[in-house]
């Protein structure tokens, strides 16, 4: 078999190199070597936005985006959608292999034991404007837990890991369900702990004066398939958000707001509230062929579509359009739908996205089950942070335990001013020449 190596000549200086591939990568630190002289720094790599840059080693999340693939710990996300639930899948991501029916008891036990927040969390969120965006009281909030539990600034003890894990995963919904409560006006609902993950989470946004929430079974399950296929998705933007806060040690909790922060731009989660902005700018299905020329002419994006990765279908908006139909059965159909159909139909036909590979991905619908359900769109995006916190953590705990990783510290290619003297203030704004003269 061909040697695994490039041979490199530097035409600047006739030297030749052999730089080692593994894993169809070459380490940037092996291109140091290269240099035109003893006061060269050496080559390095410059890759804005890391279009083409592997950042770590994972055995999280796989993704073949041509193919239109994701897997998580190698279990295809269809599999995972359609047999498990939201908490087993995380269990998953986070440990590695899927629980033993003892070891699921004890974890669900966990979490749920967990759910609680503490008295002062509710002071906290009456600080926020009544009309304060969810995303920003969540990270806030996620932040603020972090005075809760200083313990958890012990990033290197797996136990103090463990703990303040699984202690997100519990909270995360009661935090979501807080801001959504502050944001009406409505009292609190106090986790039930007879309820499942979901159910307990429509229990605490929805509960209003009767003894017991009864969580309709059909949209607990949908939200639990929703949940599943937004656990994790490899590298992206609030994952390695996740992972450069987390490997300066900064404890899970400010890590998970700094995602759940980069996870709200509408490039990224906040593209689920966006796309139910555009379908109400759009308004109905005829007007959808102007909307998609102004599109192609550049003036906004489609909202919901393209992917970084995914060239292809992304796998999980085929899953959500599946789980729609079962929730519309209950809810009756999103008129929005009709909408979001022509839009794809007509842009999948399209030169202009068929030429750019994009297609629907998975805020394209997710957002029309979310209203469907009874969500307003500024909780959209809290619905991702959620079961996105598992694959967050993931990310993170890999990140502490592998020996190659360290505080995550970029360069850059300087092309400011190399050096210049002072100017006092009364010579400013004053031509070069005359300033220093
Ligand atoms: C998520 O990374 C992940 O895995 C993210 C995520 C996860 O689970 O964590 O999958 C979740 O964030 C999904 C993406 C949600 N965002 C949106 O739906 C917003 C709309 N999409 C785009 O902003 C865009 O497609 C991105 C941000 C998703 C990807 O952007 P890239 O990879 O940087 O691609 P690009 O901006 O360089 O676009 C390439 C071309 C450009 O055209 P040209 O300059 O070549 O002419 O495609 C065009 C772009 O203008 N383009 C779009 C478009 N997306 C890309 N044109 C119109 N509408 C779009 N949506």
């Amino acid at each position: 078999m061909a040697e695994e190596a490039l041979s490199i000549v530097d035409k600047r200086t006739q030297a030749a190199y052999e730089i080692p591939i593994s894993n169809g990568t070459i380490r940037a630190m092996d291109l140091r070597q290269i240099k035109t002289g003893p006061d060269d720094f050496g080559l390095m790599t410059y890759d804005p936005a890391f279009m083409n840059t592997a950042s770590c080693r994972s055995a999280i999340t796989f993704i073949d985006g041509d193919k239109g693939i994701l897997r998580y710990r190698g279990y295809p996300i269809e599999q995972l959608a359609e047999k498990c639930t939201f908490l087993e899948v995380a269990y998953l991501v986070l440990f590695g292999e899927l629980p033993t029916e003892p070891q699921l008891k004890e974890w669900v036990s966990q979490v749920t034991h967990h759910t609680m927040l503490h008295e002062t969390t509710k002071r906290f969120l009456e600080g926020f404007r009544y009309d304060a965006h969810p995303m920003g009281m969540l990270v806030s909030t996620v932040a603020a837990l972090s005075t809760v539990y200083p313990e958890a600034k012990h990033v290197l003890d797996p136990n103090v890991r463990k703990l303040q894990i699984t202690r997100l995963i519990g909270k995360m919904p009661t935090i979501a369900a807080y801001t959504y409560r502050h944001s009406l006006g409505y009292p609190y609902v106090y986790p039930d702990n007879d309820l499942s993950y979901s159910e307990n989470f429509m229990n605490m946004l929805w509960k209003m004066m009767e003894p017991k929430y009864q969580a309709n079974p059909v949209m607990a399950r949908a939200l639990d398939i929703l949940f599943i296929l937004h656990a994790d998705h490899e590298q992206n933007c609030s994952a390695n958000t996740m992972r450069a806060a987390g490997s300066s040690q900064a404890d899970p909790f400010l890590s998970t707001a700094a995602a759940a922060a980069a996870l709200s731009g509408p490039l990224h989660g906040g593209a689920n509230e966006e796309v139910l902005r555009m379908l109400d700018v759009i308004g109905s299905k005829d007007k959808v062929p102007a909307y998609i020329e102004k599109v192609k002419a550049g003036q906004f994006k489609l909202m919901g579509f393209g992917h970084r990765i995914y060239k292809n279908y992304d796998p999980r908006a085929s899953i959500i359009k599946w789980a729609a139909d079962s929730v519309f059965e209950v809810t009756g159909r999103n008129p929005k739908l009709e909408i979001a159909l022509e839009l794809e139909r007509i842009a999948l036909e399209d030169e202009y996205f068929i030429k750019r590979k994009l297609y629907p991905n998975v805020d394209f619908y997710s957002g029309i089950i979310y209203q469907a359900m009874g969500f307003k769109p500024e909780i959209f995006t809290v619905l991702f942070a959620i079961p996105r916190t598992a694959g967050w953590l993931a990310q993170w705990q890999e990140m502490i335990q592998d020996p190659e990783q360290k505080i995550a510290r970029p360069r850059q290619v300087f092309t400011g001013h190399m050096i210049r003297d002072f100017v006092p203030l009364e010579k400013r704004g004053m031509p070069a020449a005359a300033a220093t003269a």
